[in-house]
């Protein structure tokens, strides 16, 4: 069945094509089967009058740890008062994550997938991390792959209380690769004080690409980790956080595919100053926006608020951030200029779409905080924002 979607007040497509007004699109087999101005919309066996709303392509959230369990929000609660940010709180939710049941882990997980799809992210990927030992780490990455649609291999979290780092790295690039890589389309990590340094962490990731992963990296969240450099180096697909780049690190990402994939939400969550996201894109650099939804650094599947959040905090345009949030994450993803490619509107595309309960997507940001999502439609098929 074929269906006329009509009544729309402003359509991004990301395409050739722009931002169109009063437009129309139809769907029909999960694809965009056509789309344009109203007044020129062909016939279709229903027909979907969205009443003057905006409709524009879904998130693509490329950077979560879906797959978890535990609260910190004491933790979360004693930063706000002024202690630091550390890596090591992560073991708590590594303890919380393997004493949980398959079903209480899956259960948790597709809360999230289900908050985050009707708040328009239509993509989402998950890294593993909250394991940290073979077993553990494999339980993590088969649940990743039922809710996200992207899963990253992260064993290179942090080096679990009283292991012994050498052998962790050999265990993370030996038996834990093999038995998550079947898993995985990405290998990760966290490049930074207090997880893996430049060496352990590019041997990691030379690993990973052995075995067939693209690369990712966490890398200059806490400080000049040095991650972001690596990540440039090895071509990677995307460096995540980027909260500390010398001028050095910039011209580097700007002169590569590397995608820097911009977390606002953590960054609020941990007192992070800012990535340089302004000079980033005046630079030339590809930008993602992210959640980095997990327990313990940014608690949220809001990618409204993100955008929000780098268009009212870090410069950049409302145009600049709803593209990162979609074709960013697509690129930083590898979704973007394949068959089955993310985060545009394009005829013969995915019918992966957010309408929101506003006339124009610069509402995101000239409303924050206010709940404007009315619907998404996911391949086509049509998800009420309301639970
Ligand atoms: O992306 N930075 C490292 N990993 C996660 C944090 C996880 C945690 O604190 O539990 C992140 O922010």
């Amino acid at each position: 069945m074929s269906q006329l979607v009509t009544g729309i007040a402003e359509l991004t497509t990301h395409t050739e094509l722009g931002t169109l007004t009063d437009a129309a699109l139809v769907v029909d087999g999960g694809r965009v089967a056509w789309l344009g101005p109203a007044a020129q919309a062909p016939a279709a066996d229903e027909r979907l009058d969205l009443g003057g709303r905006a409709v524009l392509p879904g998130w693509v959230d490329s950077h979560s740890h879906l797959v978890s369990a535990g609260d910190r929000s004491a933790e979360f609660v004693d930063r706000m008062a002024g202690r630091p940010y550390q890596a090591g709180g992560i073991m708590q939710t590594v303890a919380a994550t393997r004493a949980a049941s398959d079903e209480e882990l899956l259960a948790r997980a597709r809360r999230l997938r289900a908050e985050a799809l009707r708040g328009g992210t239509t993509t989402m990927e998950a890294k593993t991390g909250y394991g940290l030992d073979v077993v553990s780490e494999t339980r993590v990455a088969l649940i990743s792959a039922e809710v996200a649609d992207v899963v990253t291999y992260l064993g290179a979290h942090v080096v679990p209380e009283g292991a012994d780092r050498r052998s962790y790295v050999d265990l993370v690039t030996g038996d834990m690769l093999a038995a998550v890589e079947a898993y995985a389309s990405f290998v990760d990590v966290f490049c930074e004080t207090g997880a893996f340094d430049v060496e352990e962490s590019r041997e990691i990731l030379l690993a990973g690409r052995a075995a067939g992963l693209a690369l990712k990296v966490h890398g200059n969240q806490l400080g000049e980790s040095g991650g972001v450099a690596l990540a440039v180096e090895l071509g990677a697909t995307s460096v995540d956080h980027c909260n500390h780049l010398s001028a050095a690190d910039l011209d580097a990402l700007a002169s590569s595919d590397t995608v820097a994939t911009l977390l606002p939400a953590c960054d609020l969550s941990t007192r992070q100053p800012f990535p340089p996201a302004r000079e980033l894109v005046d630079a030339g650099a590809t930008v993602a926006i992210a959640s980095n939804c997990n327990p313990g650094s940014s608690y949220t599947t809001s990618m409204a608020f993100c955008v929000a959040t780098a268009v009212l905090q870090q410069r950049l345009t409302l145009e600049e951030a709803l593209w990162a949030a979609t074709v960013g994450g697509a690129r930083a993803l590898g979704l973007d200029g394949t068959p089955d490619a993310v985060g545009r509107l394009a005829v013969g595309g995915r019918a992966d779409l957010q309408v929101l309960d506003a006339p124009s997507a610069r509402h995101l940001a000239y409303r924050p905080g206010v709940p404007l999502h009315h619907a998404t439609c996911l391949g086509g098929v049509w998800h009420s924002a309301r639970p």
